[in-house]
């Protein structure tokens, strides 16, 4: 069910509304929490900027539920909030605003245009959990005040030009905070300490001081935030060493500290951390020990940590012999000191056996000769459940994708022939070809294919690496359309059609272009029964299963469009998507929170902030209804599905504008409100 209105909903919505226009109250409102937005927040936010679209439906004489960005509740608690979404009584209560026990819970206008300041008496209201002003041109200070609202759980003002220091009692809110966000504004000075040196915060997990100019050593109270999963304090001037205990973090998904003035040994609880060298790159070259380069004198990489991995391929003119793996520890290794990650080799030998296997070239194959790929060194890309992918670099200096399938995963070559001769064919775009493929007589298989030097779409979304490009709606929709051009082709564009079976963000690479290319399509087909059913295990955990796939044979072109609604809701909320809740950094049930924030009326809340930037308009530059588009690919009903086609066809539609509307007209926006609301 979708779950935004109909347009029979716009149209009463529209009537509700041009009827508040023309219905003028008298009455003025009584509730303090009212008043106080009227008389002097609203005028502070907009600043001395023109009427703000956002703003102006604050007004007694429109219908509460059309003031936009806000929760009310009428008594105090969260429970009680007032919902708008399914109550046309209280959609059209316009005296509701006059009620005096009426109580403001959340603002929530990210990318509103607000050119104001933030007013010291938003600190006074008593009920006020969650402030989201995010990618406005806010100026000014952050108030001190707002360290006295008694309810603020989270915080973000992100992307504005706000000034000064942060205030020291930014941590009186410690008891209930959950995120604090001031990314991307000019706050200078150190930051400042806790009245209570024991401070725990017990239940922040973002914390984010990214891109201002704080000063002074590492806030070493930091380390006691436990529960942090988010930390960036990355391009500030903060200087001195990296304290141990901030080694102490259990959840911690997420570590920016690149482009300061940090300097000395990291802390002794990085060398076996999931951080890379990227966490901390930009520092004082000083700052040393694993991730980085080995300090002066303390213990650096260990040797054996790193293994090699043997291929010995048994080899004739033109044909392959089996393949034969053996891992070899502690291979002589060069000066890796700054290589990050574990990295393996397969080195490729002649062996004097002969086998039965062979190696088929397909088109754009046909310079692959058997000793090219005998003398290929590389490395490891990436494992999974069924097999390897390789780096493999040719003789001649050119790369190849060697995908190697265990032997045992596969079924035999009688059946394996035909698939691979129809994967062979296909040819496009954003689909990566298969260039050549050998069979050994283990029944292990080697796929060729192309070498892509990009990262996968996982990647660029979830990875916590620096130097990754900026992400904005136009990248992300070209992403997309590519990704179902690609898919489309595979399910309609062959004489005999494709499913791919394992649409995910991994198995997307994107080039510096933003032209996503799929890999891994139909490989199920290659794989016994049993093995290609851990793939429906593996797509379940990670959440992009349709829930009707039981057996990886049963999958179909409308499995695969529910795993790309997924894909592309993940490219919309730049969220994991998974089983879990998303809050400790694992994917999220994204259709379910989708849901939850069209009910909550924070529909533009889910939007992952990188995608908002310099989008005026989400309903006219096509997010709105990418949103809606994904949210109908994963139906749970396959039959109410769209196809790819008509995927393509509505994201081609619906696409990003470089230029927009400056003035809404007022009378469209009941169209555009209600799906915000
Ligand atoms: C509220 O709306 C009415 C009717 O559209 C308008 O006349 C009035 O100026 C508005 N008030 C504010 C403060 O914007
Ligand atoms: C609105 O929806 C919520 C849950 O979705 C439900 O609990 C509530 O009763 C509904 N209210 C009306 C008036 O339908
Ligand atoms: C409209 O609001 C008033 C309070 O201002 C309340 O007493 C009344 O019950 C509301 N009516 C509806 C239909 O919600
Ligand atoms: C940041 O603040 C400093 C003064 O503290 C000022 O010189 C600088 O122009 C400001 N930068 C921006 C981008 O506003
Ligand atoms: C960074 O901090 C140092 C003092 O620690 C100061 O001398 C320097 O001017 C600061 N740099 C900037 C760009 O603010
Ligand atoms: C970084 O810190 C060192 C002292 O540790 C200082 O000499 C240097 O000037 C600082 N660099 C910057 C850019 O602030
Ligand atoms: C870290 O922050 C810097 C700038 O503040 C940004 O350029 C970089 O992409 C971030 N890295 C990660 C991994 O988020």
């Amino acid at each position: 069910m979708s779950p935004f209105p109909s347009k029979t909903a716009t149209f009463s919505l529209f009537f509700i509304f041009v009827f508040a226009l023309s219905s003028f109250s008298s009455s003025q409102p009584t509730s303090p929490d009212v008043l106080l937005l009227l008389n002097t927040i609203r005028p502070a936010l907009e600043g001395a900027a023109a009427a703000n679209a956002e703003l102006s439906s604050w007004n007694t004489s429109l219908p509460l539920c059309l003031w936009r960005g806000l929760r009310w509740s009428a008594g105090g608690s969260a429970a009680s909030a007032l919902r708008c979404d399914n109550d046309s009584a209280l959609r059209s209560n316009l005296s509701l605003s006059l009620e005096p026990s009426l109580r403001l819970l959340s603002i929530r206008l990210p990318a509103a245009a607000l050119a104001g300041s933030l007013p010291p008496e938003l600190g006074q209201f008593s009920f006020l959990e969650a402030l989201y002003l995010g990618v406005n041109s806010l100026k000014g200070t952050i108030p001190l005040e707002l360290g006295n609202a008694p309810a603020l759980a989270e915080l973000d003002l992100a992307e504005n030009a706000l000034d000064g220091a942060l205030p020291p009692s930014i941590w009186n809110l410690c008891g209930r905070l959950i995120l604090l966000r001031v990314h991307g504004n000019n706050l200078s000075g150190n930051v400042p300490d806790p009245a209570d040196p024991s401070e725990t915060c017990a239940r922040l997990r973002v914390l984010d001081l990214g891109r201002n100019r704080f000063q002074g050593p590492f806030p070493e109270f930091i380390g006691g935030f436990r529960e942090l999963t988010d930390l960036d304090l990355s391009s500030n001037n903060f200087s001195g060493s990296i304290p141990d205990s901030i080694g102490g973090f259990r959840n911690l998904q997420r570590l920016n500290l690149t482009y300061n003035n940090f300097t000395g040994p990291l802390p002794a609880s990085f060398q076996d951390s999931r951080f890379t060298a990227e966490a901390f790159q930009g520092n004082n070259p000083g700052l040393c020990g694993r991730p980085l380069d080995r300090c002066g004198s303390s213990p650096g990489l260990s040797s054996g940590a790193i293994a090699g991995i043997v291929i010995g391929l048994l080899a004739g003119a033109v044909v392959l012999a089996s393949v034969s793996i053996g891992w070899v520890q502690g291979r002589n290794r060069r000066n890796r000191a700054r290589q990050t990650e574990e990295e393996e080799e397969i080195v490729f030998e002649e062996d004097g056996n002969s086998g039965d296997g062979r190696l088929m070239l397909f088109q754009g194959g046909e310079h692959l000769t058997l000793n090219d790929v005998l003398n290929a060194t590389g490395q490891v890309m990436e494992k999974t459940s069924y097999g390897t992918v390789y780096k493999a670099k040719l003789t001649d200096g050119g790369n190849i994708t060697l995908r190697l399938l265990r032997e045992g995963t596969c079924k035999d070559q009688a059946e394996c022939l035909p698939v691979v001769r129809q994967l062979a064919r296909v040819r496009h775009e954003n689909l990566v070809a298969l260039r050549a493929f050998y069979q050994g007589n283990r029944g292990e298989k080697l796929l060729v294919g192309d070498y892509h030097p990009n990262r996968t779409l996982h990647d660029l979304l979830h990875d916590t690496r620096a130097g990754k490009p900026l992400l904005n709606w136009t990248r992300r929709h070209k992403i997309a359309v590519g990704v179902a051009r690609g898919l489309a082709h595979l399910h309609a564009g062959l004489e005999t059609p494709v499913t791919h079976g394992n649409v995910r963000s991994k198995n997307v690479l994107v080039d510096e272009f933003f032209v996503p290319r799929l890999t891994e399509f139909g490989i199920d087909k290659l794989l016994v029964a049993a093995v290609a059913d851990e793939m429906v295990s593996a797509a379940k955990a990670d959440g992009y299963k349709a829930p009707e796939l039981q057996r990886m044979k049963k999958c179909n072109a409308r499995t695969d469009v529910y795993s790309f609604g997924i894909l592309l809701l993940e490219i919309l909320l730049g969220k994991k998507p998974g089983k879990g809740t998303g809050k400790e950094g694992d994917g999220a049930d994204l259709p379910a929170v989708v849901k939850a924030a069209v009910l909550e009326e924070a529909t533009m809340e889910v939007f992952d902030m990188e995608v908002m930037k310099g989008v005026k308009s989400p309903m006219e530059e096509g997010l709105v209804q990418a949103l809606k588009l994904a949210m109908g690919c994963c139906a749970p009903v396959a039959a109410v599905r769209p196809d790819m086609s008509e995927v393509v066809k509505q994201l081609e539609e619906n696409r990003p504008r470089n230029r927009y509307k400056l003035c809404i007209d007022l009378s469209t926006d009941g169209e555009i409100e209600h799906f915000f609301l």
